[in-house]
């Protein structure tokens, strides 16, 4: 097992609990934290002593604000293509197909990779200050963990659309009209109340719930998960992308130019 220096991990009574922790950064995702995010989901999806998975962000601020921009800000268009295709295969194609049921907790900023990770969950729970949103054409690129076909699977073409093409952010209530996530409860019940659900999915048979994650998965096909790799990659090559990471590190606003 690797040594982590960005996630915590706990197993308690069937529950296996992985937190990611960089608070500082908000739990941005960069390399290092989604290599060590595989390793915990694919230990604990072996462990027979863990029956459920929860992920949630440390503090009450942040469940994940996205891929860390600062680490692909000077990325080239294949070395872009790279982070989509590799987190995709590592993180989030990889938590969508496991056998084991995970539920994100939803603490607070769920953005871009962190909405993603969220919607390669199985079960979508969300405290009242969380907000969701793919804020990624506001940075001059796309979003590149699947969100551009996960949300649309999710809460339909139209509402995803939308989300993703003004950036905005949804708060939690809008969040479970749209179906984005299934409940809402006080953060300091939202811990309490992903353990309940996890418990509750501990009385059904294991074997059928992870032959069921693997029919409900089979009706979405992949090509268009493919796409958006190469898309992602393309938007690295605009003035546009260098101009929107540049504009948030340096905190103002970005002046697009449509290069
Ligand atoms: N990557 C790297 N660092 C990040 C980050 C990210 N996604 N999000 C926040 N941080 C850092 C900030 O740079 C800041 O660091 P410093 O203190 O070193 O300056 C620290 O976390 C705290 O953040 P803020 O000071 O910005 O906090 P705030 O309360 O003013 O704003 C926020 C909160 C609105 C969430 C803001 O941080 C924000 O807009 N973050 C970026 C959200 C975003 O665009 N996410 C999408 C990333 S792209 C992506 O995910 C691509 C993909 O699909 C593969």
């Amino acid at each position: 097992m690797m040594n982590y220096e960005n996630i915590l991990t706990e197993i308690n009574e069937g529950i296996g609990t992985i937190t990611i922790n960089r608070p500082k950064q908000l739990n941005a995702l960069n390399k290092r934290t989604i290599e060590e995010l595989h390793d915990a989901f694919e230990q604990f999806d072996k462990a027979d002593k863990v029956r459920v998975i929860i992920v949630t962000g440390s503090g009450e601020k942040a469940f994940v604000a996205g891929a860390d921009i600062k680490e692909f800000m000077n990325f080239d268009e294949q070395q872009g293509r790279d982070l989509a295709r590799e987190g995709q295969a590592l993180l989030f194609d990889f938590v969508q197909n496991l056998n084991t049921p995970v539920i994100a907790a939803i603490n607070g900023f769920a953005l871009g990779g962190g909405l993603e990770l969220a919607l390669a969950s199985h079960i979508r729970i969300a405290s009242e200050n969380a907000k969701m949103g793919l804020p990624e054409v506001s940075l001059g690129v796309i979003p590149g963990y699947g969100g551009t076909q996960r949300l649309a699977q999710m809460i339909g073409k139209g509402r995803a659309m939308e989300m993703v093409l003004t950036a905005d952010m949804k708060d939690a209530a809008t969040a479970l009209d749209y179906g984005l996530v299934t409940e809402v409860v006080p953060l300091d019940k939202l811990m309490e109340t992903a353990d309940n659900k996890a418990k509750k999915l501990m009385r059904n048979s294991p074997m059928a719930q992870s032959l069921a994650i693997k029919s409900i998965n089979a009706g979405y096909y992949q090509e268009g998960f493919k796409a958006e790799i190469n898309l992602f990659g393309q938007a690295f090559t605009t003035e546009d992308f260098k101009e929107g990471t540049q504009a948030f590190v340096e905190r103002r606003k970005p002046q697009f130019t449509g290069k």
